[in-house]
Formats: structure tokens, C-alpha cells, sequence
């Protein structure tokens, strides 16, 4: 059964006067349970289209043809209000940038509870015990005390964790997924698109799945959808597409990722007197509002040589850009020392500091 039938669809957006014309003639359709990917370097039109889809076009964009069809229902000719009641039941989006697409002033819990509560009939607890179950789900540690929070309190790949769970949860007929992982570690990545399989084998929902991987939507999706400038480039089953490219374009892309490799940088001469950073027993603790504690930091203690590269790796939210924002002194540790060039920076003035920066 078809999902979304998408037909000569063209698309522009407005410079001053004139009008560019970025997405041309694309068509396809997508199947209840299938996973269509769009893959295609960035500029594309694949945002573009993704958002056309879902009746979210920017304010200088326009659809110039084509027709957008949900379930045999033309979406073109819907009126912005009817779309409204359609987006999160019917059709849901993770957007691109998780930064800005939470509302600052609310909670998470606040903003998963109201999709939930908009279209179902339940109570307080109900939500509440729903909003936990779908945290959990897409891999949020403590679930309870995260829902308390404000998006600021939160790292990109936990927002954009959120916005998945706020997509998923009710189980709409399609999701498009724009570069829905790109913020998070594999680990994630995966329970994420694992995820997105479950929904997809138990509930029938459809997946557009936008992303600039190649590699990654070849091991995911059903069917592959290349685009190049705007325009479809290749369109078929993926095992066809990553076998026997039609397109010279396509070809490059598939040698681009067999090309790939991870490197270790060798290790940088030996290591000179004095240490450039010494982290000594760094502790770091944020407040999560009643009586509430999260330990971003437990008793880190690293060296980092002069002229070495040091790498901090972890997933998101492990506490790597809070360590940084201490060894620069933005941040203030509760306990330990950070030594820069043998001076302990942590005891200096706030101008002294600053100098030092
Ligand atoms: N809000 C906008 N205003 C004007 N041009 C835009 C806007 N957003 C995207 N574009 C242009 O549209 C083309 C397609 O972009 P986009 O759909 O974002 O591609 P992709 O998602 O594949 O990276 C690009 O040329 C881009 O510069
Ligand atoms: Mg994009």
C-alpha cells in the first residue's frame, strides 16, 4: 500500500526578486513499512523536499508543480490548518537542527506530554507515564529527571532526542527523519535506526530517511533516492543502486565511502618538560531543581603535552564540552585543579583568568 506519492514535484525559493528553482520534477512513492532513503551531497534539495512533504516550506519558498499525496490524499490543495492537525498523528518530522526547534520556555516533558495529550484522551499520569516510556526509548538516561528540564539544560543529541521521541510517539503513518542522527554517537545512532525498524515491522509507518551517508542509509533503507542538484539522480532498490549504479555521479559517491577509513594520528614527538594542561580530580555537579543533582564530571584527571592532540570521546552527554568549558575557565569546577602551563588557573582572579585566556 502506498504511503506518500510525491509527483513532479518543483520547488523554489525567492533572492530578492527573483525566484530559484532548486528542486525539479522529483518523483517517487514510499510504502507502508518501507524505508526510502535520500542521499545526495549537501544543497541538494533534500531539506527542501523533506519539508515540502511535511507543509513546512520556509517563508520564501514555494511549490511550483507537482503533487504531494498522503494515503491517496492530495496535501497540496490542504489548507495550513487542516495540515496542522495532520503533522504528529499522521506525519511527523525530525528536523535537521535540533537546536532551534524546541520551544526554549518549556520543559521537555511539557513538550512530549503535549503531542500526547492533543491527540489522545488521557490523564496527567497517563502522559506522564507515557513521556517516560518514550525518553527511555529513545535512550535518555534518567528519564524522571530529564523531562524536568529546559532544552538549554540539554546537549544537541539529547534535543535531538527528544524531538525523535516527540516524532514517534504516535505512531504516525510517516516519518521523515532528516539527518536524524547526525548530533549523536554510533551507539545511539544505531538505537535510534533500530528504533525506527521496530516502528516500521509493528506499526506499518513509512520512513523517509534524509542523510548525507551513504554508507549508513545503504545498510538501512529499502530503496535509495540520489539527488543532485536538485533533481533525481538514481531511484531504486538499494542492493541495485550499491551493485549497479546507473549514473557516473552515483559511482563516485559509492567509491567516496568504500574509500573509508579511520586513521590514528601518530603520536606527536616526546613529551617536553612541563605539561601545556593537567587536569587534577575535576568534579562537576548541576543542580536539576528539587533537590535534584546531575554528575557531569566524577574526579577527571588527564595531562595533555605540549604540541600533542588530545582527544575527549564519549557519547553525548558524557560531559566532554562541560570539561572544556572548565579547563578554559567558563565554567567553575566544585573540586579540583586545572594547571595551565604549571600556573593553577583554578585559584586565579576572574580577570586573571581572563588574561590568561
Ligand atoms: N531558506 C532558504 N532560502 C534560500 N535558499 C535556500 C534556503 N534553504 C535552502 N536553500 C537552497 O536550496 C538548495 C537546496 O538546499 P537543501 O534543501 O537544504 O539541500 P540539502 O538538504 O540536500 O542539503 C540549496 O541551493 C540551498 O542553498
Ligand atoms: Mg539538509
Amino acid at each position: 500500500m502506498t504511503v506518500l506519492s510525491v509527483e513532479n514535484l518543483t520547488l523554489s525559493y525567492r533572492s530578492g526578486r527573483e525566484w530559484r528553482e532548486v528542486v525539479h520534477n522529483v518523483s517517487f512513492t514510499l510504502g507502508r513499512g518501507e524505508m526510502l532513503a535520500f542521499v545526495g551531497e549537501s544543497g541538494s534539495g533534500k531539506t527542501t523536499t523533506a519539508q515540502a512533504i511535511i507543509g513546512l516550506l520556509a517563508d520564501n519558498a514555494r511549490r511550483d508543480g507537482g503533487s504531494i499525496r498522503l494515503n491517496g490524499e492530495d496535501l497540496s490543495q490542504w489548507s495550513a490548518k487542516r495540515l496542522d492537525s495532520l503533522r504528529g498523528a499522521r506525519i511527523s518530522l525530525v528536523p535537521q537542527d535540533p537546536g532551534n526547534s524546541l520551544n526554549p520556555v518549556k520543559t521537555v516533558g511539557a513538550q512530549v506530554g503535549e503531542i500526547l495529550r492533543l491527540h489522545q484522551k488521557i490523564d496527567k499520569a497517563e502522559c506522564e507515564q507515557q513521556v517516560l516510556a518514550l525518553l527511555s526509548k529513545v535512550g535518555l538516561s534518567h528519564p524522571e529527571q530529564r523531562m524536568k528540564q529546559f532544552p538549554h539544560q540539554l546537549s544537541g543529541g539529547m534535543k535531538q532526542r527528544v524531538l525523535i521521541a516527540i516524532a514517534i510517539a504516535l505512531r504516525p503513518d510517516l516519518i521523515i527523519a532528516d539527518e536524524p542522527t547526525s548530533a549523536l554517537d554510533v551507539t545511539v545512532q544505531k538505537r535510534i535506526l533500530d528504533l525506527l525498524d521496530v516502528l516500521r515491522r509493528e506499526s506499518g509507518t513509512a520512513v523517509l530517511f534524509v542523510t548525507h551517508d551513504l554508507a549508513l542509509a545503504a545498510q538501512r533503507a529499502d530503496r535509495l533516492l540520489v539527488f543532485r542538484n536538485g533533481e533525481v539522480q538514481e531511484h531504486g532498490a538499494t542492493a541495485d543502486v550499491v551493485r549497479a549504479p546507473q549514473h557516473a555521479y552515483t559511482r563516485q559517491l559509492l567509491s567516496d565511502v568504500q574509500g573509508q577509513r579511520v586513521t590514528i594520528a601518530p603520536v606527536s614527538g616526546r613529551p617536553l618538560a612541563s605539561p601545556a594542561i593537567q587536569a587534577i580530580g575535576i568534579s562537576k555537579r548541576f543542580a536539576l531543581g528539587k533537590g535534584h543533582q546531575l554528575q557531569a564530571l566524577d574526579n577527571v584527571s588527564f595531562v595533555v603535552q605540549r604540541g600533542s592532540t588530545h582527544a575527549l570521546v564519549g557519547e553525548s552527554g558524557s560531559g566532554k564540552t562541560t570539561l572544556a568549558r572548565i579547563l578554559l575557565g567558563f565554567e567553575q569546577a566544585d573540586s579540583g585543579q586545572v594547571n595551565i602551563d604549571d600556573i593553577n588557573a583554578t585559584s586565579l582572579s576572574h580577570e586573571a583568568r581572563r588574561q590568561l585566556r
